[in-house]
C-alpha cells in the first residue's frame, strides 16, 4: 500500500509510520514540525527514500491538496491537527484554521489524488461532550464542550459529505486518552508523560483536583493497531479506540510511582476548569468491524513509557 500521513511526525503519527513501514508499505509524511520533530521519524527513515519520504509544509497551505494529489496515496491517515484543547479556547480561529479548513485540504488532496479511503484521527474525549454514560458509546449525543471538539466534529460530517459526494471512503476513530513513549510531556494529554519525567527527575507529582477523575487511558501502539487495522476496514463509520476502563488519576500515580521505585505522595492543586470529571470509551463497535481490542495493560504501557523517558534523558542533546 502507498500510505500518507499527515501529522507523522508527532507522537501517535510517528508511531503509525513506524507501524507502516513494518508492514512493508511505503509511507509519504506531511507535517509542519509545529509540535512533531524529525526524531521521531528517525527510526522509519533507516528503511531508506524509496520507503518513506518526509514533506514539511502547513496543511493550512492550500497547495497541500496539490502535493496530496502528486503523491497519489491509496490511503490517507488524517492526524495533523492542533492537538491542545486549551490553546482551543484561547484561539478558536487558529483551530478551525488548522482542524476544519485544513482538514478539508486534506481532503481536497485525497480527492484529487482519487484515494480509496482516509482514516481520521477524532477525539472520544471531548465529541461527546460530558456523557451521560459510561463507557460512552458512538451513538451518545454530541454536544462539544471545546472548540477543539466542535472542529473534530465538524470533520465527520465533512467525511461523510465527501463519502456521498465523491466515494471517498473514510473512518474517524474516537481516541481515548492515548499515551506511550514520544508523547509530548507538556501537550494537554501528557499526564502519563509528565508524571514518568517527575518520578525520574525525583520532583514531586502534581495532581490538579482530588485525584478522583477519570481517564481512559489506552497505549499507543493498540491505537496503531486501530489506524492500520482501518485502511481496508470499517468504512462510513465512527468508532471509539479506547479501553472501556476508567482509571483515575491517584490509581495512574499509584502505578507509575510503584513501577519508577517511588515512595512518597504527590501534590494536590486546585482542579483546573473545564475538565471532565470521568472519562471512558466503549470499544465494542471497532471489536466488530476491526477486529481491535487493546492488548496493553496500564502497568505495562506506563513501564514503557518510564523506560523511554529514562533512556532520552540520558541521550546527550
Ligand atoms: N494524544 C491523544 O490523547 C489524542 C486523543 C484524541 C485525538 N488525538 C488526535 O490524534 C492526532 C495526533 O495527536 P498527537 O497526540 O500525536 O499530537 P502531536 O502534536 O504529537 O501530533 C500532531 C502532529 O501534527 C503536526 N501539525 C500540527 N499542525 C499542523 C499543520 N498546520 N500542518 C501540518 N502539520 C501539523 C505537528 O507538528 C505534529 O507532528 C491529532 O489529530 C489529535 O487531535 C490525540
Amino acid at each position: 500500500m502507498k500510505a500518507l500521513v499527515t501529522g507523522g511526525a508527532g507522537f501517535i503519527g510517528s508511531t503509525l509510520v513506524d507501524r507502516l513501514v513494518a508492514e512493508g508499505h511505503s509511507v509519504d509524511v506531511v507535517d509542519d514540525l509545529s509540535t512533531g520533530s524529525l526524531a521521531n521519524l528517525a527510526d522509519a527513515r533507516a528503511a531508506g527514500e524509496h520507503r518513506v519520504s518526509f514533506q514539511r509544509i502547513d496543511i493550512r497551505d492550500g497547495a497541500v491538496a496539490e502535493l496530496v494529489q502528486r503523491r497519489r496515496p491509496e490511503v490517507v491517515f488524517h492526524l495533523a491537527a492542533q492537538a491542545d484543547v486549551r490553546v482551543s479556547v484561547a484561539r478558536p480561529t487558529f483551530d478551525a484554521e488548522v482542524n476544519v479548513l485544513g482538514t478539508i485540504n486534506i481532503l481536497e488532496g485525497a480527492r484529487l489524488a482519487g484515494s480509496r479511503k482516509i482514516v481520521f484521527a477524532s477525539s472520544g474525549g471531548t465529541i461527546y461532550g460530558e456523557p451521560e454514560e459510561l463507557p460512552v458509546r458512538e451513538s451518545h449525543s454530541q454536544r462539544p464542550l471545546s472548540p477543539y471538539g466542535a472542529a473534530k466534529k465538524a470533520v465527520y460530517d465533512y467525511l461523510t459529505v465527501y463519502r456521498e459526494l465523491h466515494g471517498l471512503e473514510f473512518t474517524a476513530l474516537a481516541l481515548a486518552n492515548v499515551y506511550g513513549p514520544r508523547q509530548d510531556p507538556f501537550g494537554e494529554a501528557g499526564v502519563v508523560s509528565i508524571f514518568a519525567g517527575k518520578l525520574l527527575g525525583g520532583e514531586r507529582c502534581t495532581i490538579f483536583g482530588d485525584g478522583t477523575q477519570t481517564r481512559d487511558f489506552v497505549f499507543v501502539d493498540d491505537v496503531v493497531d486501530a489506524f492500520s487495522r482501518a485502511a481496508s476496514r470499517g468504512s462510513g463509520l465512527l468508532m471509539n479506540i479506547g479501553t472501556g476502563r476508567e482509571t483515575s488519576v491517584n490509581e495512574l500515580y499509584r502505578t507509575m510511582a510503584a513501577n519508577a521505585g517511588v515512595v512518597g505522595d504527590p501534590v494536590y492543586a486546585p482542579a483546573r476548569p473545564g475538565e471532565l470529571a470521568r472519562s471512558s470509551l466503549d470499544p465494542g463497535r471497532a471489536a466488530i468491524h476491526l477486529g481491535w481490542k487493546p492488548w496493553t495493560e496500564l502497568d505495562q504501557g506506563t513501564s514503557a513509557v518510564l523506560e523511554w523517558m529514562a533512556k532520552t534523558q540520558q541521550a546527550p542533546s
